[in-house]
Formats: C-alpha cells, structure tokens, sequence
C-alpha cells in the first residue's frame, strides 16, 4: 500500500508538529511528512522541522498562496493536508480543491467558540468543560465535520493552565485522527464522514488518558 504522503502547516511553536513526528517514529502513525509550510517565517516550528530533516518552506499567505500550495500538493500527490496550529483561513479554492483531504485541529468543543482566542472565551462564558476538535476543514471556518473531541472539566480559569490542558488533548486526538486518516477508516461524505464505513452523526468521543 502507498504511504500517505502529507504536508504540515503551522504558524507558531509546532509542538504539535513535533508530537506527530514522535508519533510517526514510534510506528503509530504510518506516513511521510513531504514538507511543512509555515506563513510566518519566525514560527518555531520551522526549527523543529530542520532538526527532523524535514523540508520546509515559508509562504506568504498574501500573496498566491493558493497557487502556491496547489502546485505543491499535486506535482507531489500530497495526500493530506494537516492544519497543526495554523492561524490564516485556506481560501475557498484550496478547501473546494482538497475536500476530504485536509484536517485541522482547534482548541474548543466545535461547535463552541469558532475562530481565535478560544480559552478567552471559555473564562468569559465560565465554561464547565472545554477541550480540543480535529475537524476536516471546508469553507465555512471551523465549521467541517469533527472527527474527534477530547474534553475536560474545567477546574481552574487561568489561561496558562487551560492551554496547557488543551495541548495535553491535543496530542492525543490529532494523532488519532491522523492514523485513522492514513489507515482510510474515515472518509468526509459531504458535511458526515464515515467510519469503517458507518456514517456518523456526531464527533467520536476520545476518553483522555493521563
Ligand atoms: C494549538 O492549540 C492549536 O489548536 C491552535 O494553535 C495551537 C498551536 O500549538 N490552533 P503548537 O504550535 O502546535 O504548539
């Protein structure tokens, strides 16, 4: 069977980037990193990628980035595309080019609280839980099928903590999602996907492990 191959784009430390790679190296999750894209050229996670061997490219989400990222993804036949704290929207013809074929991950219980500043919101709204999604990603921000959630109660509103626990799930559901994105046990049907097959009405619950 072909590896995936998949490109990875950030905008900030990668640490999520950085997980995925131990998670490929540990045999957990079977696929090729072809490269990772970062829009802002001081993104920490650039460095991660060097230190990996991985190549990586800076792209300037102003100008032709959809031409430049579609010219990747097809002279490479990039299979996935993986949103690993990237922070600038994909423009409508590279989310309607790639259906089904790119995932983000996003600090909040989706549908709640789309967009930036998630666990500013969380304190604001006194949340009881709050977790993170991995969701395909379509036109509408935020808004694609979500694959997978991890929640948990929230016992203390300080932002440090709380971002500490969200990235604690995220590196168990991004992973997950990745494998079973790899191992084609989901495919996005329109605004469902299916699993093994079964179409799902709702998000698959991860149960978190310490
Ligand atoms: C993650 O919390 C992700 O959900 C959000 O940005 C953060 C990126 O963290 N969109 P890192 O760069 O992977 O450390």
């Amino acid at each position: 069977m072909k590896k995936t191959k998949a490109i990875i784009l950030i905008s900030g430390n990668g640490t999520n980037l950085s997980n995925i790679i131990e998670n490929i190296k540990s045999g957990f999750i079977k696929m090729d990193i072809f490269m990772v894209i970062s829009n802002n050229s001081k993104a920490k996670g650039l460095n991660i990628a060097e230190n990996h061997n991985i190549a990586s490219m800076i792209i300037d989400t102003n100008e032709s980035f959809d031409y430049v990222l579609s010219d990747i993804v097809d002279k490479n036949n990039i299979d996935l595309l993986i949103l690993a704290g990237f922070m600038k929207i994909l423009p409508k013809i590279i989310t309607d080019k790639y259906d089904g074929k790119i995932i983000n991950i996003h600090p909040s219980l989706l549908p709640k609280h789309k967009g930036l500043d998630t666990h500013k919101k969380v304190i604001k709204a006194k949340d009881k839980f709050h977790g993170a999604s991995v969701h395909y990603v379509t036109s509408e921000l935020d808004g694609g099928p979500i694959i997978i959630q991890g929640k948990y109660k929230v016992d203390q509103y300080d932002e440090e903590i709380i971002k500490k626990n969200i990235h604690m799930i995220e590196y168990q559901i991004l992973p997950i999602a990745i494998k079973w994105f790899v191992e084609n046990n989901i495919v996005k049907l329109g605004n469902k996907f299916s699993f093994n097959g079964e179409i799902l009405e709702c998000p698959i619950e991860h149960i978190l492990k310490n």
